[in-house]
């Protein structure tokens, strides 16, 4: 996917992180509030060593892609697709996410909503995934709003800040892809 990538969304941008960044992101990210509903991958606190190791992944060799969400020339969020990897690796998993300050505005829906065409378009996977933890009904609507399916959910899967919970797994197929009605199909 071509990583120097912008797309322009009501209210937002979303662009390729750069070096730059490195004090913006630390600024932002460093909110208990978000780290409280992502994976422990996402630091909290948020150091600028965090946000130095992420933009480097970031702008390095790291499969898929993973974006800067940009409000009014300031860095306000992420959003990344990246496949998995062996038996999973025709499946991608999405994650994002958004400053306070900037939510309820749409601009997760809108995110999520241009990505997710161009990752189908552009990596060779039949579906997109995320998982989300029960207390967040904020993201689960955001992927509700863009035709993910609640497929299942993990039961007591997750443990976050001490509190055990379900994980409840959304997931988007490819569209126009023939399965069989053992929903198999071979491929090429
Ligand atoms: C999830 C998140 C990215 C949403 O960002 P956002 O830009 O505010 O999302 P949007 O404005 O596009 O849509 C949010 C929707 O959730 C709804 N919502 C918000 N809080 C809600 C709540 N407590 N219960 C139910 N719905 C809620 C909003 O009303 C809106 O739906 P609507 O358009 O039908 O009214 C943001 O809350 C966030 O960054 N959270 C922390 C990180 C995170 O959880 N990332 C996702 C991990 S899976």
């Amino acid at each position: 996917m071509d990583a120097g990538i912008t797309i322009s969304l009501r209210g937002a941008i979303l662009r390729p992180w750069s070096e730059d960044d490195i004090c913006g992101l630390a600024r932002v990210a460093n909110d208990p509030t978000i780290a409280a509903t992502m994976r422990d991958g996402f630091p909290s606190p948020y150091t600028t060593d965090d946000a130095r190791r992420f933009i480097e992944l970031a702008t390095g060799s790291a499969p898929g892609l993973l974006l800067a969400i940009e409000v009014d020339g300031n860095v306000a969020g992420g959003i990344g697709i990246h496949p998995l990897t062996d038996v999973y690796r025709k499946t991608a998993e999405i994650g994002y996410w958004l400053a306070m300050p900037h939510r309820g505005r749409g601009i997760a829906t809108a995110a999520v909503g241009a990505l997710v065409p161009l990752a189908f378009a552009q990596f060779d996977i039949h579906r997109i995934q995320a998982g989300v933890f029960s207390n967040n009904p904020a993201s689960m609507r955001v992927l509700e709003k863009n035709g993910f399916n609640r497929e299942a959910v993990h039961q007591k899967a997750v443990v976050k800040n001490g509190i055990v919970m379900d994980e409840v797994l959304y997931v988007q197929i490819k569209k126009g892809e023939l399965w069989d009605q053992t929903g198999t199909t071979r491929l090429p």
